[in-house]
């Protein structure tokens, strides 16, 4: 009687835990899916940059205290709340996915840096730039090809943008500097 109990026990332990590898195979399988439709795309899918990379570019800007600094593609948040403890400037994080600009509102919450950032949930090619002094940009290639006339037209004589990865073509390159395995780039207009 005892040997059945323990037998039956036994069977529904492995069903449980087949049960969870498949949902935990079903959830890779999404995220698969996900990342290949975007990079076929050439989308900016959310890859977090390192932290010492973001502080690397914010230096190649001089960012500091006068400025409002423009995030196109916010992500978590990381560079706007970087820009804003570190280098005291106020800025804009522009994200379009809902789930990571309410994860940027909560770490800013988290930080007290409500007064200093604001995040904007929608797509930057809506949004106008033209108050920004630096902007920031971790993209891809086709995005920064689309962004480039956008820039151009928009922006500031004197406004600094910095591009992680990707350059933006008919920008006026100012400087290059190696940030890990790839090369940030900074322009002016
Ligand atoms: C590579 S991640 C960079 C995240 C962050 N800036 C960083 O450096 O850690 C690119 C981000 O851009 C966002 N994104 C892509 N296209 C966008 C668009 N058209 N408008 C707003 N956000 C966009 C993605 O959702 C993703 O979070």
């Amino acid at each position: 009687m005892e040997e059945n109990h323990s037998q039956e026990f036994l069977i529904h332990k492995q069903i449980i835990l087949s049960d969870a590898m498949n949902v935990w195979l079903l959830v890779l399988l999404f995220f698969f899916l996900y990342f290949w439709v975007r990079l076929v795309l050439n989308e900016a899918i959310f890859i977090p940059l390192p932290i010492s990379t973001i502080r690397k570019m914010l230096k190649l800007a001089k960012v500091n205290k006068k400025d409002l600094l423009y995030d196109l593609g916010a992500g978590d948040g990381r560079v706007v709340i970087i820009a804003a403890k570190e280098f005291g400037c106020k800025a804009v994080g522009i994200e379009r996915s809902a789930l990571l600009a309410a994860i940027c509102r909560f770490r800013i919450r988290r930080a007290g840096l409500q007064d200093k950032i604001k995040i904007i949930e929608k797509n930057y090619f809506d949004v106008n730039l033209s108050r920004a002094t630096v902007i920031t940009t971790y993209l891809s290639k086709r995005q920064n090809e689309k962004l480039a006339p956008k820039l151009k037209k928009e922006l500031r004589k004197g406004t600094r943008i910095v591009s992680a990865s990707h350059v933006f073509p008919g920008l006026k390159l100012i400087k290059k500097i190696k940030t890990g395995h790839f090369y940030t780039y900074l322009y002016k207009i």
